[in-house]
């Protein structure tokens, strides 16, 4: 399949990457960084070096002596990139966990740091593998409670149409939803029980349908979960899922902030916990979806949370 033109536009909008940095030019080495594990967002891939790449080197400009891993999922970069849209989730999940317990380097445990989707995945990340545990959890434009529309897929290319003609076919139907990412965390509003019954993943993660106290208590031992939303986001609709908000159940005309939803109000996952415990961070980032300046990485994201 055609990926490049994709992932070239795709990935050119997440960073102004190509200046030099006049970031800090402290030479001290902290041995003592808790390192970071950064899970890349759709279409694009763990080592592309303008992005993830770039991310990678600007933690690492700003932490000397950091220790970043990027998720390289499946053997390669072509394979990495093609799981950011047809995978089983939960399997992907298992295979991050597997990894990040194979690195002798983040056995003390890691900071995670996830771009759109990935927001979503380093959470299930944090509540399924615990050991070692995530201690800051930063999403940046993950879709927490689930998307319903993918108005804008990155160009007018064969992978996107193709997804959306498959959402628009059935999000629940089996073959689509245990093979295609985006329908794993696909909810309708509209059909609510739909939902619940047959998505394989968000409604898992979520302690929709059972509740498993493991994934509360896991997330409950997080230090601070960081939740960016993007003001003009166009890839995550609603934009509210970024911080945990979504569509009344039953309609699509009215969007209920995180503290009306049930997932906050029964406390099912544990964020109410962490947001009275102040634990919980809320960042606006003017623009659309991933649109984030080095500048606000550095200060609001970096500095203030891989320290
Ligand atoms: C709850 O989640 C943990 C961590 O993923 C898993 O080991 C356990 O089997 C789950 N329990 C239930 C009842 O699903
Ligand atoms: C919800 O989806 C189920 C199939 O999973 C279907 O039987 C039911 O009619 C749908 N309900 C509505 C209101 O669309
Ligand atoms: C819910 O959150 C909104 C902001 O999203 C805030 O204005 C409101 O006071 C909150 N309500 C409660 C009951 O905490």
């Amino acid at each position: 399949m055609r990926f490049s033109i994709f992932l070239l536009i795709f990935t050119s909008c997440i960073l102004g990457v190509s200046g030099k940095s006049k970031l800090s030019k402290s030479l001290r080495i902290q041995a003592t960084n808790v390192p970071v594990v950064v899970w890349h967002g759709m279409g694009d891939s763990c080592c592309n070096p303008l992005s993830m790449g770039a991310v990678k080197k600007l933690i690492e400009e700003t932490v000397p002596g950091i220790y970043v891993k990027n998720l390289m999922l499946g053997d390669n970069v072509v394979a990495d990139m093609e799981h950011g849209f047809f995978a089983n989730m939960n399997d992907l999940v298992d295979e991050a966990c597997q990894q990040i317990q194979k690195d002798p380097q983040l056995q003390g445990g890691y900071h995670a740091v996830g771009f759109s989707q990935g927001g979503l995945f380093v959470r299930a990340l944090a509540q399924r593998c615990s050991n070692p545990p995530v201690k800051n959890l930063i999403s940046i434009g993950g879709p927490h409670q689930g998307i319903f529309g993918l108005p804008y897929c990155i160009g007018d290319t064969v992978i996107c149409d193709s997804i959306r003609h498959l959402l628009d076919w059935g999000a629940y139907i089996g073959l689509v939803q245990n093979h295609v990412v985006q329908a794993q965390y696909w909810h309708d509003p509209l059909n609510e029980s739909a939902y619940q019954k047959k998505n394989i993943f968000l409604s898992d993660v979520n302690n929709e349908v059972t509740l498993n106290a493991t994934y509360k208590a896991n997330l409950l031992r997080l230090k601070n979960f960081l939740l960016v939303l993007f003001s003009d986001d166009e890839m995550v609709v609603p934009k509210e899922s970024t911080w945990f908000g979504y569509y009344k159940p039953g309609t699509v005309s009215e969007v209920l902030p995180m503290n009306q939803t049930d997932l906050f109000l029964q406390d099912k996952i544990g964020i109410k916990k962490l947001y009275e415990s102040n634990r919980l961070h809320f960042l606006t980032v003017k623009g659309r979806h991933l649109q984030i300046s080095r500048e606000v990485l550095v200060n609001e994201v970096i500095n203030k949370y891989l320290k």
